[in-house]
């Protein structure tokens, strides 16, 4: 491989015959349907993934895109394999970007980039197009991942090149008779999944203002939340939850059930300043009530049911495991090794947590394992204990060594 070949990477790709275009159904992407076809003279095929987004009709998202112009429009079913396939490993992993963003949208971009390169290869395509502008991180999800599973593709993103204000979009789309949404009035910028809702743009661009309510569509804003807490249960099998409330669902089943359930309650708004991979830092608003859910729920049962190192160093390997989800390096063999570790730990991670919900806010409030290293009898203080605390004045004296040595030496200033 040479990075240093005839690439230009400013130059526009030339020569492109087909392009599978990752299609919201959104102003951007539909305008670049018609962008596709007159700058680059080339066939456009798009591609939408059902990744549980609620409120979107995908049956009218494929029309739309045939009507703006597409040769063939595939709606892809996905739902079930984001949550098997990344979401499990999301949960594994306590994953949690800089300790609060579960990386919702920055999973779900290596799924579109493996259905984006199985459909290209299947009609022959000899480019990929996204609609991500060149601030931000999914460009390199998208760009990063394509590339990794498929080095020879050519990579169009439309955003980066065009130079179109909102108004001249708007003005393009008029003149090609593209439909344009109300909802593409709104000053917010947002993707939504199975797995949560980001929002930017808009007011939410000042840092110092709250976000306004109208932003939240999975979260009941806490204020309005139910004046009684609910106590929910979710039962785990080596590290996936497996029942909510006792009742087996296969996982895209019980992540959107939660997020309902969660939802009602006001959990998951995370309201974080974000450092990108391309340098700047924004400010983002999430809506992820069963994922901040999960994974509590899945930290709490993991601590259980594991050792003091086992711990430690979990912690360790589930922030590295974040940035390169994080990051775009996904398909890095690195996540293997990190996967590996990951599942070796999760082996024991079966149990079931309880959980209270109320105005915003989830805890723990109880869990159960056959797999805990608690032992009632060693730490209770009651009668019938069976910890030897006559041993603890030795393990003292040899535990503080060092420092009591040390402290010695330079005459007891520290
Ligand atoms: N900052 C988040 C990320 O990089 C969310 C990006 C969401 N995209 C959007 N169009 N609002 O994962």
């Amino acid at each position: 491989m040479d990075t240093k070949d005839s690439i230009d990477y400013l130059a526009k790709p030339s020569n492109v015959k087909t392009v599978v275009l990752l299609y919201s159904g959104g102003l951007d992407t539909s305008v670049m349907v018609k962008y596709i076809q007159e700058e680059y003279d080339a066939d456009v095929v798009t591609l939408t993934l059902d990744l549980g987004q609620p409120e979107v009709d995908l049956k009218a998202t494929k029309q739309k895109a045939l009507d703006v112009g597409a040769k063939e429009a595939h709606v892809i079913n996905a739902k079930k394999e984001f949550a098997e396939e990344f979401i499990a490993k999301g949960i594994k992993a306590n994953g949690l970007y800089q300790g609060e963003y579960p990386l919702s949208t920055a999973i779900a971009r290596y799924l579109v980039c493996e259905k984006a390169v199985e459909l290209a290869e299947e009609v022959d395509a000899d480019a990929i197009a996204h609609g991500a502008t060149g601030k931000g991180n999914d460009q390199v999800r998208f760009e990063a991942g394509i590339l990794s599973l498929e080095p020879d593709i050519k990579l169009l993103a439309p955003v980066r090149e065009w130079s179109m204000t909102r108004d001249a979009e708007l003005e393009y789309a008029k003149k090609h008779e593209i439909p344009v949404e109300a909802s593409e009035n709104s000053p917010y910028s947002t993707d939504e999944n199975l797995w949560g809702k980001s929002s930017e743009c808009g007011p939410l661009e000042d840092p110092g203002n709250e976000p306004p309510e109208e932003v939240f569509q999975f979260a009941t804003p806490p204020r309005k939340a139910p004046g009684e807490p609910e106590y929910i249960e979710i039962s785990f099998e080596e590290g996936v939850p497996t029942a909510l409330n006792g009742e087996e669902l296969p996982l895209h089943e019980l992540v959107k059930e939660l997020n309902h359930l969660a939802g009602k309650h006001g959990v998951g708004i995370i309201d974080m300043m974000e450092d990108r991979v391309v340098g700047l830092k924004s400010r983002e608003v999430y809506e992820c009530p069963a994922a901040v859910t999960l994974i509590k729920a899945h930290q709490a049962l993991e601590k259980f049911v594991s050792s003091k190192h086992e711990n430690q160093f979990k912690e360790k390997v589930d922030q590295e495991w974040a940035e390169y989800a994080y990051n775009g390096l996904w398909f890095d063999p690195v996540m293997d090794h990190l996967e590996e570790f990951i599942d070796s730990m999760n082996q024991n991670v079966t149990g079931t947590v309880e959980l209270k919900l109320y105005k915003g806010s989830v805890q723990v409030t109880g869990r159960e394992s056959e797999k805990a290293l608690y032992d009632h009898d060693l730490a209770s203080y009651e009668k019938g204990e069976t910890f030897n605390q006559e041993a603890s004045p030795g393990f003292i004296q040899l535990h503080s060594l060092q420092t009591k040595l040390s402290n010695e030496i330079s005459g007891g200033d520290t």
